[in-house]
């Protein structure tokens, strides 16, 4: 919702009857003026009232203009509309103008839009006009028509930055070329926003307001939305303002632009004020559940520091003001909360409080969880995965769902430590590691800080015999003999009794190694365990694929009973029995395996950082039998790098459609990963295949 509709929405009827009245007002105000009244200072301005009884639109030549290229008024001290003082209708009653936020003018440049009557001013009825009466306020206002003036983008839409003035390619361009409007307006003080958004090359752009100059020489970017904004006093009725570029020259690439103008009343800020703008921002708490929690919890600070500002009887203008401004900003940045009902992959995923999503190279399974509330079993799904919200280095969260759209949080479930004394003192971390010893301490904080460890791609499972939820992940960082980020290479453990946690690390581990009848691919480090994941089969034995040798071979190595180790110890595993490894040297990542039919489907990633690649998956009989290559599920991924994601995870909906999840690594901001949802399907002979969808529901919702 625009902001002005939403404090229309909010404000009490007082401020709605007001504006009506004010609106009557200006139409008096409209009749006493008369046409032999509006005489120009300069004699070849056509007059206001000739241009808008002509009914200009936006970008066309007005048929009043002479053909000439009009000549330009003076700036300094001239009042255009020739109105004078005493005809000049005051501002609105200050109910009216925090009503609307104070806006006076906003004027969607060379825009034809009516649609945006929610973002107009007080003072206008049009997107944009060429100099003249608006017809709906009565105030005097516009555009001087030039010639050189061309409408370019598309002047149908209610976008600020989708149509703009530009300049004309056969125009005569000199000095005095640029955009001159003119605002009636009462003598005070306005702020004023000239609004740019460039598609074309960056460029200078100047502006004088009242005759002088207020930005000079200031750069606006390409495809960046760019703001200059001042303040101005208008003492003579009207406000004019010059859009140009001193320094254009005879390069048309530096062509003058101006996509939207704002003007806004500057109002004295005191206690009747900050009272309006209270009862105009006030949200019931009922309501404020459908908003995003973050924006909430500003918005309850800045109505708490406002309701304080407005209580105390020696609040200076400043402290009013910056207690109206700070509640008007958070009023404004109230967000609702998504509610979704179908996958839209690549596009931000908030949780039901409005957060985005931090489960990234995570697992979706079904759990039955006690119910917080009720302390009911309840099946739910459940997604656990990485925690980027400061980045790199995170721990683990947690969030469920009861139908795989809509996710809540669930918390961090593996908390990172901080430092090696919050062990200690903590009393999360003291309650959590109660009897560890002194060694083990020391060894949960070289593990999982969050300044040198990495905790990537968990996975959850439960242990029937135990009752145990255990995360498994790739633990890795520095070592003793090395200073990398992927030195340890290891399989890390944490263990909780339910799968809300708290999770409560246990150890790293290095696992199976290369037979020696076999080529080990990085005969250097021996056990070594990166991306990672988890599958229990029918019979309920658990096992770990993991990419090992320097993530140059894939291998399936078997846990034991209770899931917190293999089955066999490396030293004593045998090969075929406890472990097998797939593909030597083919530098697979990320794999993500399902069971389907019988048969085994693992789908696995190239070794590329965070940049995508092709995916490609294997099938086999037996999880520790031949694994055939089928190649890359991916159909119609022209870049093949299967849509731009990387594969963490398969599994069944309830539906009976298999999904796939793969993280779109955002390696500039992590915390901003998108997620990859698709179905995939299998065809007669159990080939799997994905094509990408933008938007997708479950067959039955
Ligand atoms: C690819 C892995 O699959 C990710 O989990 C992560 O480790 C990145 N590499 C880091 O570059």
């Amino acid at each position: 919702m625009r902001k002005t509709a939403r404090y229309r929405k909010l404000i009490s009827s007082f401020a709605i009857l007001a504006l009506l009245a004010g609106c009557g007002e200006k139409g008096d105000l409209d009749a006493t003026v008369s046409p032999g009244a509006q005489t120009s200072p300069d004699a070849s301005v056509t007059s206001g009232e000739d241009k808008t009884d002509k009914d200009v639109s936006p970008g066309e030549k007005d048929p009043g203009q002479d053909e000439a290229t009009p000549s330009i008024p003076a700036a300094q001290g001239l009042t255009y509309s020739g109105k004078d003082l005493s005809q000049i209708a005051p501002l609105p009653q200050k109910e009216e103008l925090v009503a609307n936020d104070f806006l006076l003018y906003f004027v969607n440049c060379a825009s034809a839009a009516s649609s945006s009557l929610d973002g107009f001013g007080l003072f206008q009825s049009v997107a944009d006009q060429p100099f003249g009466t608006d017809k709906g306020s009565g105030r005097d206002w516009g555009y001087l028509s030039a010639e050189y003036m061309q409408a370019q983008g598309d002047v149908e839409s209610a976008d600020r930055k989708a149509a703009k003035w530009g300049i004309a390619e056969d125009a005569v361009y000199g000095e005095d070329t640029g955009y001159r409007y003119y605002f009636e307006l009462p003598a005070g003080n306005y702020e004023v926003t000239c609004g740019f958004y460039d598609p074309f090359s960056p460029r200078n752009i100047d502006i004088s307001a009242e005759g002088k100059e207020v930005i000079s020489g200031q750069k606006i970017l390409k495809f960046k939305e760019t703001e200059f904004s001042f303040e101005t006093e208008v003492t003579d009725g009207e406000l004019d303002l010059f859009v140009y570029n001193a320094k254009r020259g005879q390069d048309a690439m530096q062509n003058p632009e101006l996509s939207y103008i704002i003007v806004r009343a500057v109002p004295e800020y005191d206690g009747e004020m900050l009272a309006m703008m209270l009862e105009a921002s006030g949200v019931s708490e009922e309501e404020l559940k459908e908003y995003r929690t973050v924006t909430v919890a500003k918005y309850k600070e800045s109505v708490a520091a406002a309701k304080k500002v407005a209580d105390s009887d020696s609040a200076s203008e400043g402290e009013i003001r910056e207690a109206y401004e700070n509640l008007k900003k958070a009023f404004e940045g109230l967000e609702k909360k998504m509610v979704y009902n179908a996958f839209t992959p690549g596009k931000t995923w908030q949780d039901t409080d409005g957060n985005k999503i931090q489960a990234h190279g995570g697992q979706v399974q079904k759990l039955t969880v006690l119910d917080k509330q009720t302390g009911e079993p309840v099946e739910k799904w459940w997604w656990v995965g990485e925690d980027k919200t400061k980045g790199y280095r995170g721990g683990i969260c947690a969030y469920s769902s009861f139908d795989l759209y809509n996710w809540e949080f669930e918390g961090v479930v593996m908390r990172n430590v901080t430092s090696r004394e919050e062990l200690d003192t903590d009393e999360y971390f003291k309650e959590l590691y109660a009897g560890y010893t002194k060694e083990q301490l020391d060894n949960v904080y070289r593990c999982i800080n969050d300044s040198t460890s990495v905790i990537e791609r968990p996975k959850m499972i439960h242990n029937e015999k135990t009752g145990q939820y255990l995360l498994w992940f790739h633990a890795d960082g520095p070592t003793e003999t090395s200073d990398a980020n992927y030195a340890a290479a290891s399989a890390g453990l944490a263990v909780s009794e339910t799968p809300y946690g708290p999770f409560r690390f246990v150890d790293r581990y290095r696992l199976n190694t290369c037979p020696e009848d076999q080529e080990d691919m990085y005969p250097q480090s021996k056990g070594m365990a990166r991306d990672m994941n988890l599958f229990v089969d029918d019979d309920g034995t658990a096992y770990i694929i993991y990419s090992s040798e320097e993530n140059l071979t894939i291998y399936i190595s078997k846990l034991n009973d209770t899931y917190d180790y293999l089955c066999t110890d490396p030293e004593k595993a045998v090969y075929g029995k406890d472990f097998i490894r797939l593909y030597p040297g083919a530098q697979r990542e990320a794999p993500a395996i399902i069971k389907r039919e019988g048969k085994y489907y693992l789908m696995t990633s190239g070794a590329t950082g965070w940049a995508p690649n092709q995916a490609r998956y294997w099938v086999a009989d037996e999880i520790f039998g031949e694994w055939v290559d089928m190649g890359d599920p991916c159909i119609g991924d022209d870049k093949r790098t299967t849509f731009d994601s990387q594969s963490t995870c398969i599994f069944l909906a309830d539906d009976g459609t298999v999904i796939y999840m793969g993280d779109r690594w955002n390696s500039d901001n992590l915390g901003d990963s998108r997620y990859i949802w698709l179905p995939v399907l299998f065809d007669d002979e159990g080939k799997m295949s994905i094509s990408w969808q933008d938007s997708w529901t479950l067959k039955n919702p």
